[in-house]
């Protein structure tokens, strides 16, 4: 594996398809699992390392966010990744960028009523990564449903020639989704933090039991989110797949997705509903039979 500081040696260092997962850096098994998707799908793995400022907003963790680059560097190598493209702020940005690119209408629900001007952070960076590194793959996770979305149309409404693939979410074994973040909560607010992914997996049981409203659906969230009195929720919403509009039935593709708060910690997390035959597949996810390499080196 190389560590390429400028777009020009990453791009030097491709041969064949080459496929990119961007990320932030704090590796954990969700990270992994993109990796080994695109290391089955392509010939160059390059995986991009950027904690990305413009993505955050003035209240949000830029400087806390945790970063490693050794660690990350020895998890790429072993996920048999070819690139680890890793710049500095300096390699990204030679000046301040003027630029900006700002997808309309779908960052304007669930999330981004949050976070004011975190997709155009988002949207900015990735169409960076698209021209500068030119993959003929990207590899995103599920688990930011909105985020998919967002990419999905800022790659066709722009015409970059590159297939986005979403794969699903890595769950730790009682069902909380895999995060950066995670590694920010006490002991007692991990043991809260699962209400979030319980609510959603038993909202998911009740869609392929054949519920289609979305209020039972977004209730069954909000109940299980209720008895934990430290987490508050921002959300939970029923959203159509592609446009992230809020749907009162589910009638096509669509995710349900919660976002919540526990101190000052914010997790978000989703189910795919997916129509099959007759009726809807959750996609819940892959739970991990063993702790996540993020509980390593952590009290
Ligand atoms: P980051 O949070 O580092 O996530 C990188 C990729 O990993 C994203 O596609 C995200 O959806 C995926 N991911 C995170 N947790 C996951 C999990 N538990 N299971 C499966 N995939 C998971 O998302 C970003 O970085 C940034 O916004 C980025 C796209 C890199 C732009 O700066």
């Amino acid at each position: 594996m190389i560590v390429a500081r400028t777009f020009a040696a990453a791009r030097a260092a491709r041969r064949g398809r080459t496929g990119l997962v961007p990320t932030m850096g704090y590796f954990h098994e969700g990270h992994l699992s993109l990796m080994a998707g695109a290391r089955e799908a392509v010939d160059t793995v390059v995986v991009s390392l950027y904690v990305n400022p413009l993505q955050f907003g003035p209240a949000d963790d830029l400087t806390r966010y945790p970063r490693d680059l050794d660690r990350d560097a020895a998890l790429a190598a072993d996920a048999g990744v070819d690139v680890l493209f890793a710049p500095s702020h300096g390699d990204m940005y030679a000046d301040l960028p003027y630029t900006r690119v700002t997808v309309e209408a779908l960052t304007q629900t669930l999330e981004g009523r949050f976070r004011p001007g975190h997709f155009e952070g988002v949207a900015t960076v990735v169409a960076k990564l698209f021209a500068g590194l030119q993959p003929d793959l990207a590899f995103f996770g599920r688990k930011d449903a909105q985020q998919l979305a967002v990419v999905r149309r800022l790659a066709a409404d722009l015409s970059f020639p590159v297939e986005v693939v979403g794969l699903p979410t890595v769950r730790e074994p009682d069902g909380l989704a895999l995060s950066s973040r995670n590694t920010y909560l006490g002991r007692r607010e991990r043991a809260a933090a699962v209400a979030l992914s319980a609510g959603l997996l038993a909202a998911a049981d009740s869609v392929e039991s054949g519920e289609r409203d979305a209020a039972v659906l977004e209730d069954a969230v909000r109940a299980a989110v209720e008895r934990e009195p430290v987490l508050l929720l921002d959300y939970v919403e029923l959203a159509d797949a592609a446009e992230t509009t809020r749907l009162l039935r589910l009638d096509r593709e669509a995710f349900l997705a919660a976002a919540a708060r526990i101190g000052d910690t914010r997790l978000i997390d989703n189910v795919w509903l997916t129509p099959a035959g007759d009726g809807f597949r959750a996609d819940r996810g892959v739970r991990l039979d063993h702790p996540t390499i993020l509980s390593e080196g952590v009290s």
